[in-house]
């Protein structure tokens, strides 16, 4: 089957990506986030988000063209995420989309965010090629999901996601607590590299015997961040100086801890040797250590796509398009919409 032409439209948070692959080859891969615009608010403001994606998407589809060198009459398909994610943002996406393919009279897929971030693998020319059944861990400012991946185009199955805030979520509200700018993950990094993970026994959410019956591959950050914010205004209260480094290695260490074992746990559960990380938050460097420490010695291989890929992007959803079309997958009819809970 011969390879597809796919351009792929992402905006369902802050970043606005368009990606061009031909097959599972990337051609371009163009982002412009809106992160600048939103620091001052300390998180994603969803009218801003909306508002920057429409500027952004005109100049960003004529840079991935140039970039690619495809010439948009040769295109065979267009693509889009529909959800989950901000609805607004979605909008603007799924608009721009279906007028693209629409004038171009060219076949329109719309397809779920988070099994986008899976696709994204496929792009790593570097690695050997995919293997399933995998489990996935999507970790970003967005989300937070845990999956089991038969196969990407037709078996993606959820088991677990957080009840409240995302991982990157909570990176970012803790930095902001403890005075540290926006993005909150790689400054809580950078503080934890001199201090102790040991220092503060921080929660770990949904970990307890009784709620891993409930919720064995679910996820919580509230309570852990709630626990921060308690323990540096006590130390506050009493006018002592706070430890920094020490509160930022601990919860980084909480966070990294929950993540991993739950993704472990689902591998050991489903007898699957593979675990594929995902999402912005991959970026953080203990998260990866333990990862690959802890599977290794339970004979599971991570895979981690290079980071301009982990991130949100265009070219993942043209490239979970290119799987679909090459499984024969038919395209998508006009009368979808956003969908900001879309399901797997
Ligand atoms: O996937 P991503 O770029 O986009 C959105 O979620 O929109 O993820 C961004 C998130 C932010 O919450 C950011 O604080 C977090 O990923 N992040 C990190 C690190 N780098 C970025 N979290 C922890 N450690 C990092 N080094
Ligand atoms: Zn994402």
């Amino acid at each position: 089957r011969a390879e597809p032409l796919v351009l792929g439209i992402e905006t369902s948070c802050d970043e606005t990506g368009i990606g061009i692959v031909r097959g599972r080859t990337l051609l371009s891969n163009t982002i412009a986030s809106s992160m600048d615009e939103h620091a001052r608010y300390g998180g994603v403001v969803p009218e801003v988000a909306a508002r920057a994606h429409l500027e952004a998407l005109q100049p960003s589809i004529e840079a991935a063209l140039a970039e690619s060198g495809v010439a948009l009459a040769d295109l065979d398909a267009v693509a889009v995420t529909s959800g989950p994610g901000l609805a607004g943002a979605l909008m603007v996406g799924v608009g721009a989309a279906k007028a693209l393919a629409v004038s171009l009279e060219k076949p329109l897929y719309a397809v779920n965010h988070l099994v986008g971030h899976i696709a994204a693998d496929i792009l790593d020319d570097q690695a050997p090629p995919l293997e399933y059944p995998t489990v996935a861990l999507l970790v970003s400012g967005g989300h937070t999901s845990l999956l089991l991946v038969r196969d990407l185009t037709t078996d993606v199955e959820l088991l677990g996601e957080t009840m409240d805030d995302a991982a990157g979520e909570a990176f970012d509200k803790v930095a902001r607590l403890l005075g540290l700018p926006y993005p909150g993950g790689p400054e809580i990094d950078r503080a934890a590299a001199s201090g102790d993970n040991t220092a503060i026994p921080f929660p770990r959410g949904l970990s307890r015997a009784s709620d891993m019956a409930g919720h064995r591959y679910d996820f919580s950050f509230s309570g852990l961040k709630t626990a921060v914010a308690r323990w540096v205004e006590l130390r506050e209260a009493a006018g002592e100086q706070v430890p920094i480094a020490d509160v930022a290695a601990s919860f980084r260490e909480a966070v990294v801890d929950v993540l991993v074992t739950k993704a472990l746990a689902a591998c050991r559960d489903y007898g699957v040797p593979r675990l594929l990380l995902g999402g912005g938050v991959i970026a953080n460097r203990r998260l990866r250590e333990v990862a690959l420490e802890r599977a290794a010695a339970e004979g599971v291989t991570v895979r981690i796509p290079p980071l301009s890929l982990c991130t949100d992007n265009g070219a993942m959803i043209a490239a979970l398009t290119s799987e679909l079309i090459m499984a024969g997958r038919a395209p998508s009819t006009l009368e979808f919409g956003a969908d900001s809970t879309l399901p797997v």
